[in-house]
C-alpha cells in the first residue's frame, strides 16, 4: 500500500500565517501538522508516501527532506493550482499506479492513529472507505450516510437538513477502482474536482464503499482557534522533561517540557507547556497550555493558552490568552508617544489594541 498526503491548497482560512507559510507546517505541540500526519501513516507501515504541494514545495521541502528522518520515502507531487481533492489523486496517477493507497489530507489530526481503520480496509477491502467522525453540527461538513454494517449509501456535502452525523475526517483508503470514478466526474459548483463526488460516484456505479468510525480526537486544523485546541489536546499528554537550563528563582509546575539550549530565569512555567530549544524566557509566567517554539525570546510577560512561533519576541506584555504568534514577530507594549500608538501590521492581521474599560 502506499500513501498520498495533500498538502497544497490555498488556506484561506489560516490567513495570517499561510500568507507566509504552508498551513501544513503550522506546529501543534512544537511540530508541524505534516509531521504528525506522517507518522500516523508510518506507524501502519507503509514508507512510500507522495506528498502533494503547491506554491510552497521549497518550505515543504525543506523541513520534510526525502522523509528519512521520519522512516518514510517521500516523492513530491506538484498541483499546479488548488483544483481539489480529487485533483490531487489525479496530480498523482503515476506514482500511484495501480496500488491500493490511503489519502490522508495533511491538515488533519487523528491523534490516536489510524491503524483500526487500515486492519478494516484491508480485512473487507471494499473499493473505497472512508474515516468518519461523530460530529455536533453536520451541516459543516461533508456527511455520509451508512447502513448500520457500515455500507455507505450517500454522502452529502454540507446539508442543511443532515440525515446523518457523520463527517468526513479527511482519510479515506482507496482501491484502484477511485481513478475510473475521478475520471467520470466533472467539476463542482465551486470549480474543484470533488473527492466525495468520485467516492458517490462508486456507490451509484453499485460498488462497494464502506465508512468506519474514529471514536478518538479528530481536528481538522483549517482554522486558528482549532490548531490552539489541537494543541492543547496533545500537550495534555505531555510527559516532563527538562534538557535546558532553569534557574533556582523559577519554577515548573506540571508536564513541562524544556528543550535543549533553552533558558529559564526568574520564571514561572505551568504545565502543560513547552519551551522550544534556544528560547530564553525571562521575569515571565507561562502556561498551562502552552507551546514556544526555537529560539524565541519572552521577558516581563504573562502568557497562556497560546502558540508562539520560531524566533518570535515577546516584551513586557502582559495576560496574553488565546493568541498564535507568528515566526519572528516582535511583540511589546504600547510605548507612551503622547495620544498616538503605533503599529506595524500585515495583511490579514487581526489585532485588538486595549481600549477604554
Ligand atoms: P482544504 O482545507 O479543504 O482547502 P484549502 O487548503 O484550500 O483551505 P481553505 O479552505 O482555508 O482555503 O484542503 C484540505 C487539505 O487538502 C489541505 O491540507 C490542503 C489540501 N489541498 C490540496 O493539496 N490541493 C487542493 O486542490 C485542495 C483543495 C486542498
Amino acid at each position: 500500500m502506499k500513501a498520498l498526503v495533500l498538502s497544497g491548497g490555498a488556506g484561506t482560512r489560516l490567513r495570517p500565517f499561510s500568507h507566509s507559510m504552508p498551513k501544513q507546517l503550522i506546529p501543534v505541540a512544537n511540530k508541524p501538522v505534516l509531521e504528525h500526519v506522517l507518522e500516523n501513516i508510518v506507524a501502519l507501515g507503509v514508507s512510500d508516501i507522495g506528498v502533494v504541494v503547491g506554491d510552497w514545495e521549497p518550505e515543504i521541502t525543506a523541513v520534510l527532506g526525502d522523509g528519512s528522518r521520519l522512516g518514510a520515502r517521500l516523492t513530491y507531487l506538484r498541483q499546479d493550482k488548488p483544483r481539489g481533492l480529487a485533483d490531487c489523486v489525479r496530480v498523482a496517477r503515476d506514482f500511484l499506479g495501480d496500488d491500493d493507497f490511503v489519502m490522508y489530507l495533511g491538515d488533519c489530526m487523528l491523534v490516536g492513529g489510524v491503524a483500526e481503520a487500515a486492519e478494516e480496509f484491508a480485512r473487507l477491502r471494499p473499493r473505497a472507505y472512508v474515516v468518519v467522525h461523530k460530529v455536533a453540527d453536520p451541516s459543516a461538513f461533508g456527511v455520509v450516510e451508512m447502513d448500520p454494517d457500515g455500507t455507505v449509501r450517500r454522502l452529502v456535502e454540507k446539508p442543511r437538513d443532515a440525515r446523518s452525523d457523520l463527517a468526513l475526517t479527511g482519510v479515506y483508503f482507496f482501491t484502484s477502482a477511485i481513478h475510473r470514478a475521478i475520471d467520470a466526474i466533472g467539476p463542482s459548483a465551486r470549480g474543484e474536482l470533488e473527492i466525495t463526488d468520485a467516492i458517490q460516484w462508486l456507490v451509484t456505479d453499485g460498488a462497494e464503499v464502506r465508512a468506519g468510525r474514529y471514536r478518538g480526537y479528530w481536528k481538522d486544523t483549517g482554522r486558528i482557534d482549532d490548531v490552539l485546541e489541537c494543541n492543547r489536546k496533545l500537550l495534555d499528554g505531555l510527559v516532563r522533561r527538562v534538557d535546558g537550563t532553569v534557574d533556582g528563582a523559577s519554577e515548573l509546575d506540571g508536564a513541562v517540557v524544556v528543550e535543549p539550549g533553552a533558558r529559564v530565569t526568574r520564571s514561572r512555567i505551568e504545565g502543560p507547556a513547552i519551551i522550544g530549544a534556544g528560547t530564553l524566557i525571562e521575569d515571565c509566567v507561562i502556561g498551562p497550555h502552552t507551546s514556544v517554539g526555537r529560539d524565541c525570546s519572552l521577558g516581563g510577560s504573562r502568557l497562556g493558552y497560546s502558540i508562539v512561533l520560531d524566533g518570535a519576541e515577546i516584551h513586557r506584555v502582559d495576560r496574553l490568552h488565546g493568541s498564535v504568534i507568528g515566526r519572528f514577530a516582535v511583540v511589546g507594549p504600547v510605548t507612551d508617544d503622547g495620544d498616538r500608538q503605533r503599529l506595524v501590521i500585515g495583511d490579514h492581521s487581526r489585532v485588538q489594541v486595549g481600549g477604554e474599560r
